[in-house]
């Protein structure tokens, strides 16, 4: 077997499988083997270059150029006809959002764009987020036992996502619902029955952002970044255009919700498992910014993103032809022990775990990162403030949506004594 560019593949590359079992239960596992021997690779059964240590990995992140993101949403698994119909009855035509956009209109729309996701203005919105996350706590404190993705954590980053886009709550069920068919739509492998309900969601979804952008537009002073982008549409339409706009409505919901419901559970699932670290940040809460991202390193919510082959290019010493297409495994590259000592240790004190590939890196690097970290940030304090002596249920089973990017188990069970709550304790 060889690759697009004639060379020999090897086994391990050809067995190489992002839907397979160890992949899905852990990435960064499954290409220990490319880490040593082979870190720039074809997989045959995916059709992409694999691409697994930190330096190669920053190398095409760092040249958007060269290496374009503008198979960042493609279709993983093509669509069947009947799933094509569907999709053209409801006039699905996604178009280039951020994340997939090519420079120079990326960088000019991102500048316009960026305000709202600056520290300093995203601290007006930690107050609300603190309430929303103690009225979310306050359902379960006394019970003793709860699943904290259906308790919480997937539904808090769409409701945070709703509020800084300035988008009414009211459809957020519906929002959760469609956001999750996007995410299998474009990298998962659905089955052809599957890919036939998908469509109907994500066209439903497509609908729905435009049905609610209407709304939107009847409101010129909104206030949330949806308003915001609306607004730089009037006054830059070359550069925020129509067709942007209720593509982005959908895209930015997947991009906002899943990533950090996904990074909330994970987060709490190793923190969990490495008590001496939990027990640490319980006992010193200024640790928890750290900790967050040791988390998003050690276990981080996106594990793979996408890029394209502009023209012929080396990486990594390997030849990727024009239009080869990348797959980019940042749960691999964070584990590259050429980069962070000791990479399999999950360690809250490391010097250097925020120089993770979590949120991608260069021109495209997540927009919006500091209100993930924020959610997680508050949340964490909330519960080792109000739920310390919590533990993860023993036994439970961790399910994962089958998809080559977007990782966090579907459901995290935990116990407690409500007696030993501190807050009724200290009363
Ligand atoms: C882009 C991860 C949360 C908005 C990205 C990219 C990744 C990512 C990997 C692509 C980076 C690249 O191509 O270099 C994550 C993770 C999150 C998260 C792991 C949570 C833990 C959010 C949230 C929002 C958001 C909460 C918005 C409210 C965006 C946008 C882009 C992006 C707009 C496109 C940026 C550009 O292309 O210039 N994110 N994200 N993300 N993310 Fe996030």
């Amino acid at each position: 077997m060889t690759s697009p560019t004639g060379c020999p593949v090897s086994r391990d590359a050809a067995a190489f499988d992002p839907f397979g079992a160890s992949y899905q239960l852990d990435p960064a596992e499954a290409l220990r083997w490319s880490r040593e021997q082979e870190p720039v690779f074809f997989s045959p059964k995916l059709g992409y270059w694999v691409v697994s240590r930190y330096d190669e990995v920053k190398a095409v992140f760092r040249d958007n150029l060269t290496f374009s993101p503008a198979i960042a949403l493609e279709k993983l698994t093509p669509a069947p006809p009947e799933a094509v119909k569907i999709l053209e009855s409801y006039g699905f035509a996604m178009r280039r959002t951020m994340v997939n956009e090519d420079e120079p209109d990326h960088m000019e729309r991102r500048r316009l764009l960026m305000d709202a996701f600056l520290p300093e203005n995203l601290e007006k919105h930690e107050a609300w987020v603190r309430e929303l996350v103690r009225s979310y706590m306050d359902h379960f404190i006394d019970k003793g036992r709860a699943d904290l993705v259906e308790e919480m954590f997937r539904e808090i980053p769409m409701t945070v996502a709703l509020r800084f886009l300035g988008v009414p709550s009211e459809d957020a069920k519906e929002l959760r619902k469609f956001s999750v068919a996007h995410t299998l739509n474009t990298w998962g492998r659905p089955s052809p029955e599957q890919q036939l309900k998908i469509a109907e969601d994500v066209g439903q979804f497509w609908q729905t952002a435009q049905a609610i952008l209407d709304r939107m537009r009847d409101e010129p002073t909104g206030e949330g970044w949806m308003y915001d982008s609306i607004r730089m549409h009037h006054q830059h339409p070359d550069v925020v255009p129509e067709s942007y706009l209720r593509s982005m409505m959908m895209a930015i919901l997947v991009a906002a919700h899943e990533t950090t419901a996904f990074a909330t559970t994970n987060a709490f699932r190793i923190l969990l498992s490495n008590r001496a670290s939990w027990n640490d940040i319980c006992e010193n809460p200024t640790l928890i910014p750290s900790a967050i991202e040791e988390c998003l390193r050690a276990a981080g919510s996106v594990v793979a993103w996408r890029r394209i082959a502009t023209e012929d290019a080396d990486v990594g010493g390997v030849t990727i032809p024009k239009g080869g297409k990348l797959l980019l495994v940042q749960a691999s590259a964070n584990r590259d022990p050429r980069h962070f000592e000791n990479p399999d240790e999950f360690d809250i004190y490391r010097h250097n775990s925020a120089e993770h590939f979590t949120f991608g890196y260069g021109a495209h690097q997540c927009m919006g990162k500091n209100i993930a970290r924020m959610e997680m940030r508050i949340i964490l304090d909330e519960f080792v403030r109000r739920l310390p002596h919590i533990h993860l249920v023993e036994d439970q089973a961790f399910e994962y949506l089958p998809n080559t990017s977007f990782r966090g188990p579907t459901s995290l069970w935990v116990k407690w004594d409500p007696e030993q709550n501190p807050e009724r304790r200290n009363r």
